[in-house]
């Protein structure tokens, strides 16, 4: 049996119960030294995630881009951008992933290509009409010279959602479609030459050996027919969540593709997984994303935006076992990723922050970090008792906080300049991880640099010191992972258990667990056996903003 097959529950797939650790390429390890990570610097830090003890890992995008949304702005979808290495160097870390026990998803970006693509560039010099503009989302513009555009949709990173293009003759021409920054015009998956490629696409890595996709923006690929004019809500969610009837966002015809994916997936052994990101209003429209013949996993990102309240968390993962058990699925789970505010302040938030707003210098609510730790810690040591598969975003088993003091010129989001400055966007949860507090830039690279800068105060997350510390956060997630490990915790159901309105509390057999949101310690009895604390407290009594996992007699 090889180790891969050993982590595999039996008769169940990997990705039901998996432990997914998200490596964000740029900011994981830099074995170049030119500030900005790689994939040489994942290969050589394998080992430190291995003794973490996650499943697999997903890379965030490494394929050939010109950077204008830190990669997922694809020019060249087979191939590795040099800054972060060469197909070599991806097949290297794959080989060495697998004879580690750890599985390998990476991001595929189908909504959209960078304006570098050579589809694109074909297209903009096609013409209107043309076989290689209806890849893409061309339209006249509205008005008497079309010099409006064809509808009145917003980027979700501020802007409109159109760009006007110069006709080869030099005259102003066509709009064309972008969710997203201007630099990423959106696919048109209605024409079939669009949906062989990435058939081809998904076969190019998984004949190289991939375990499985991120399926970004998931939601979005399929636009309303007709586009009519659209204007979202006040307070509506950037990326759709919290919204119906969004004619760019969750449209049916997006089943269409993952059915035909899941199909590409079952030709290749070894349960090959789709996991989509899709922002959706509830989680019954999520299920959708993740029946049987669809795709493998969805994120629950109303799980993870779900603020710090017991009421609210009991709902939200009865809620998500619920939906997802009804289509077959496993429930996911996730706390932080590159897109929100890391959890450790997000948490601790005292004014709003809608997702993609970011926080910044000049910010209101900015979080207490020690009350945004506990309770990260705690929300942590629940999450990873819970049925089903957990995501994990480098950097938090380390319990690092975001970085809200970034000086604007280092600034790279594009939300940043489309919204001239007015959301800070999503740089702070993306600065390099502190490997050693001691070394130049701690240990990301061996040079100092960091593409963007590291707050002084992460010498004290770093792992060196928080492998040396028994009560660190990163110690902490050791110790859940490899009990849940032990005790199959990604698999199965949970009984949920009373212990007053400001708890969480469920056990999964003799395991019992439980979160104390409320402001009192909440005393937990004489006969309690604790096996793991989310930090380290005296008596029976769980603290405030603690979790802990207990057995009972
Ligand atoms: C997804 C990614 C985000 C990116 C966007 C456009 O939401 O997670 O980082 O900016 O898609 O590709």
């Amino acid at each position: 049996m090889t180790e891969l097959e050993q982590f595999a529950a039996p008769g169940s797939e990997w990705w039901r119960s998996a432990v997914i650790y998200q490596i964000y390429p740029r900011s994981f390890a830099d074995a170049s030294g030119d500030g900005i990570g790689d994939l040489p610097g994942i290969t050589g830090r394998l080992d430190a995630l291995q003794e973490l003890g996650i499943d697999a890992i997903w890379l965030s995008p490494f394929m050939t881009s010109p950077q204008k949304d830190a990669g997922y702005d694809v020019a060249d979808y087979r191939d590795v951008d040099p800054i972060f290495g060469t197909l070599a160097d991806f097949d290297e870390m794959l080989a060495q992933a697998h004879a580690r026990g750890i599985r390998v998803i990476v991001d595929l970006v189908p909504n959209h290509s960078s304006d570098q693509h050579a589809w694109f560039q074909e297209a903009l010099k096609a013409g209107p009409g043309s076989r290689e503009r209806a890849r893409y989302v061309f339209r006249d513009g509205r008005g008497e010279n079309g010099e409006l555009p064809p509808n009145n949709w917003e980027s979700v990173f501020g802007g409109g959602m159109w760009q006007r293009v110069t006709e080869a003759d030099g005259t102003p021409g066509q709009w064309y479609l972008h969710i997203f920054d201007a630099t990423q015009p959106d696919f048109d998956w209605t024409n079939e030459e669009v949906k062989e490629e990435f058939r081809s696409i998904l076969r190019f890595w998984l004949d190289r050996g991939v375990d499985g996709f991120r399926v970004d923006v998931a939601h979005g690929m399929v636009k309303e027919a007709g586009l009519p004019d659209y204007a979202p809500v006040a307070d509506a969610d950037s990326m759709g969540g919290g919204e119906e009837n969004v004619p760019y966002w969750g449209q049916d015809g997006v089943h269409d593709i993952y059915r035909d994916w899941h199909q590409v997936m079952a030709e290749y052994d070894g349960d090959r997984a789709l996991c989509g990101e899709a922002w959706l209003p509830t989680l019954k429209k999520t299920a959708l994303w993740v029946r049987p013949d669809e795709m493998h996993q969805t994120f629950n990102f109303p799980y993870m935006m779900t603020e710090w309240d017991a009421a609210k968390i009991r709902d939200i993962i009865r809620e998500s076992l619920d939906e997802f058990g009804k289509v077959g699925a496993p429930s996911t789970w996730v706390l932080s990723n590159h897109d929100v505010i890391r959890h450790a302040s997000r948490l601790a938030l005292t004014a709003d922050s809608p997702q993609g707003d970011g926080i910044g210098p000049l910010s209101a609510g900015k979080p207490d970090p020690s009350a945004g730790l506990s309770r990260a810690r705690a929300a942590t040591t629940a999450m990873l008792a819970l049925p089903g598969s957990s995501y994990l975003y480098q950097g938090e088993e380390l319990g690092l906080p975001e970085a809200m003091e970034i000086p604007d010129e280092f600034r790279q989001d594009p939300t940043w300049f489309r919204t001239n400055g007015e959301r800070y966007g999503r740089d702070g949860c993306r600065v390099p991880i502190p490997w050693e507090s001691g070394a130049p830039a701690f240990g990301f690279n061996t040079t100092g640099d960091s593409w963007l800068p590291q707050p002084g105060e992460w010498a004290t997350f770093a792992r060196d010191v928080e492998q040396a510390d028994a009560t660190s956060t990163l110690n902490l997630y050791k110790e859940l992972l490899r009990l849940r490990r032990e005790r199959d915790l990604g698999i199965g159901s949970l009984v949920w258990e009373d212990l007053g309105e400001q708890t969480v509390a469920f056990r999964r057999g003799d395991l019992h667990v439980a979160v104390n949101l409320g402001d009192a310690p909440l005393e937990l009895g004489d006969d309690v056996t604790f096996v793991v604390q989310s930090q380290p407290f005296d008596g029976t009594a769980l603290p405030t903003d603690h979790a802990t996992w207990y057995t009972k007699g």
